[in-house]
Order: structure tokens, then C-alpha cells, then sequence
């Protein structure tokens, strides 16, 4: 690797973000200067970026840019970017520590409704001991996972080896033994009339834009045992509609939700979403990308272009994931 070239990490708002990246990174990669977006860079050096939402237009005009690897799964953050270079290939993590960390997530909230745990947690805030509710077993509890790709396929396997009744939505029909599959529009609505539980990890697209609103949520099963379908997103905000989650809340369309993810982010502190009794909230942080586990990632693939190999996680630009 020739000592000029660069790799350049743009994370946040400040220098100050992108400097445990550009450490983990640069340990890594002692032959290329790491450097910030905003450092003083010759941008015909710049042979690669890491980026987490990038400002749009900065990785415009880097002319020996051969790659550009996402600090995460999702690629939407640059795939909304017009001025991203046409012909530079796009890399996204695909990394087991990431996909282990959605999973936990993911069995977390999906047992956290299974179980109750709203209703204890009222229960002792009242002192009040009271045994009469049914608990259903998991298998009796049909678990809907919405894409099934690297994080949907472990979540789902996780899942039934808890005893859930498993079913998943993709674009192509997936062949995994013990694992119902549904596939596109066709499939959609057989997929939702037998789903308690939706476990959404999609990614943000063109065609999944605006996804999990009210007329999605009617078609969800009524007939379940936990007394009314759950949604659980930790794709992206951009796949719900959060007027039409908190109508279908309090019309009964839906019995509750957790969200990792929201329309805009951070969530702001007047949305109704907050205070709703039947919501969770967590911040985003379902599976955050470990910067020595991501670091460890990049360097193998920038090594791997650099001894001539092909690059891997490629995004297909032309479908958005
Ligand atoms: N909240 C967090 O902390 C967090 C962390 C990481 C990732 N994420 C989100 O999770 C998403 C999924 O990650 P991943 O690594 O599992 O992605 P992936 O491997 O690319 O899988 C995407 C899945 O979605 C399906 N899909 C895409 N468009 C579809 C459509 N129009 N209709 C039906 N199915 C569709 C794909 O179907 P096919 O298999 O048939 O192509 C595939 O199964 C990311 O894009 C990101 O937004 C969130």
C-alpha cells in the first residue's frame, strides 16, 4: 500500500466522533493514513471511505475513491445521497457481533410481550398480586419476521429455538427447514393474517418506504393468544407510520409496540410515542456497531481489495440494499 494513500472516516457532527474509528481503524491499517472528513487531505488520495451519514455531497469528487464501507447494516443513509459517486462500490458490516447483538434485542422484546411484562410491571407498581392471567406456551404464539437476510435469519432461528411458531417475509422465498416463508406481495397477506408478534428487520428502500402503516396492521392476525398483534421495528423509522401506530394503539388494531427506530431521530420529546403506555422505546440502539469488531471488518476487506480479491457485502445500488 503506497504510504500517501487515505481512508477517510466521516462519523458525526465532529472530529471528535470519528476519532474511535479512526484509532481502531488505523491500528489496523499502518500502511494508509486514516483521517477525518474536514482533516486537510489531498482528496485524489483518498482510495476509501467509512462513513455513518455522511453530510450529502462530501464523498462527491474523490477521483482514486475505490470503495466506500458503511459503519453499519443499513446502507440508506447513502443511498439518499444524490451525489454519491456512481461507480464506487458500496460496502455494508455484515459482522456476527452485530448480528448477535440484534438477536438478543430482538428475543428480549419478543419475550417481554410473550410474558407479560407490562402487565407485572403494573402489577407491583399497585403491590398488587394477582395470578389469573394465561400465559400462552411459545409455540402457540406465531412470531413474524419482516426480511429475512443476514439479521432476520438469525433472529428467526433464535427464536425458534425458543419454542416459537416462525414464519418470515422476504423478496425471494427462503428454504430453511422449520421456517415458514412468505415472498412479496403475493405472500403478504397469508404472511400477516398468521402473525401475533411482527418482528420487522427490513431495510429502508424505495418499495419498503412507508410499509408498516394502518392498512398493513388491519391485516395482522385477531385471533392470537396474547389479545392482539405487537409490532416490533428495528429497521428503519422511515418504514412506519407513526400516526397510524398510535391510532391503531388506541383503536385496538394493535395491542402494542417497541421501537428501536423512528421516522426522525432522535425522537422528538412532544411525540405522543413517549408516553404511550402500550409503547417501548429504545434509542436506536438494537445492535450498534462495536468499532474494534467493524475496525477488524474493514481492514480485512480494504486488505483483500488491496491483494486484488473482490470486494464482499457489495450493496446492489439499483434495489437499495
Ligand atoms: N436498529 C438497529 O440498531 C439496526 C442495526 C443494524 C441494522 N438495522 C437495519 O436492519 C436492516 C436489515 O439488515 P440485514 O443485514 O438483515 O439486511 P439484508 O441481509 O440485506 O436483508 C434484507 C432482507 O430484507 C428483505 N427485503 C428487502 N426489500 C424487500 C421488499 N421490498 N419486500 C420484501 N422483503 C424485502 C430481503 O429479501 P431477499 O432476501 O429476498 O432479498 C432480505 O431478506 C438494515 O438494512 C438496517 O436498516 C438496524
Amino acid at each position: 500500500m503506497s504510504r500517501e494513500a487515505v481512508l477517510l472516516v466521516s462519523v458525526g457532527a465532529s472530529r471528535r466522533d470519528a476519532e474511535p474509528w479512526i484509532a481502531a481503524l488505523a491500528a489496523r491499517l499502518p500502511g494508509l493514513r486514516v483521517a477525518a472528513l474536514g482533516d486537510d487531505v489531498d482528496p485524489a488520495a483518498v482510495r476509501y471511505v467509512a462513513a455513518w451519514k455522511p453530510p450529502h455531497g462530501a464523498l462527491a469528487r474523490l477521483p482514486s475513491l475505490r470503495a466506500i464501507f458503511s459503519l453499519g447494516a443499513g446502507v440508506d443513509h447513502l443511498m439518499a445521497d444524490a451525489a454519491l459517486p456512481p461507480g464506487v462500490p458500496v460496502a455494508r458490516v455484515v459482522d456476527p457481533d452485530l448480528t448477535a447483538r440484534m438477536s438478543e434485542w430482538v428475543l428480549l422484546h419478543v419475550l417481554l410481550h410473550h410474558r407479560q411484562a407490562g402487565r407485572y410491571r403494573r402489577q407491583q407498581r399497585e403491590s398488587r398480586w394477582a395470578d389469573d392471567a394465561v400465559q400462552p406456551a411459545a409455540r402457540a404464539v406465531r412470531v413474524g419476521v419482516m426480511g429475512l437476510g443476514v439479521l432476520g435469519l438469525d433472529a428467526a432461528a433464535k427464536l425458534r429455538m425458543v419454542g416459537f411458531d416462525v414464519a418470515g417475509w422476504s423478496r425471494a422465498p427462503k428454504n430453511v427447514p422449520g421456517l415458514a416463508s412468505f415472498a412479496g406481495p403475493d405472500g403478504l397477506d397469508t404472511f400477516l393474517a398468521r402473525t401475533d408478534i411482527l418482528v420487522v428487520l427490513l431495510p429502508l428502500t424505495p418499495d419498503t418506504a412507508g410499509l408498516l402503516d394502518a392498512a398493513l396492521f388491519r391485516r395482522l392476525a385477531r385471533d392470537g393468544r396474547l389479545g392482539g398483534p405487537v409490532l416490533i421495528n428495528a429497521g428503519r423509522g422511515g418504514l412506519q407510520r407513526e400516526s397510524d401506530i398510535l391510532r391503531c394503539l388506541d383503536d385496538g388494531t394493535l395491542l402494542a409496540a417497541t421501537l428501536d427506530v423512528f421516522e426522525r431521530e432522535p425522537l422528538d420529546r412532544a411525540s405522543p410515542l413517549w408516553r404511550h403506555p402500550a409503547v417501548t422505546i429504545t434509542p436506536h440502539n438494537a445492535a450498534l456497531s462495536d468499532p474494534d469488531a467493524i475496525a477488524n471488518l474493514i481492514a480485512g476487506q480494504i486488505e483483500g481489495v488491496e491483494r486484488g480479491e473482490e470486494l464482499r457485502h457489495v450493496v446492489d445500488r439499483g434495489r437499495g440494499f
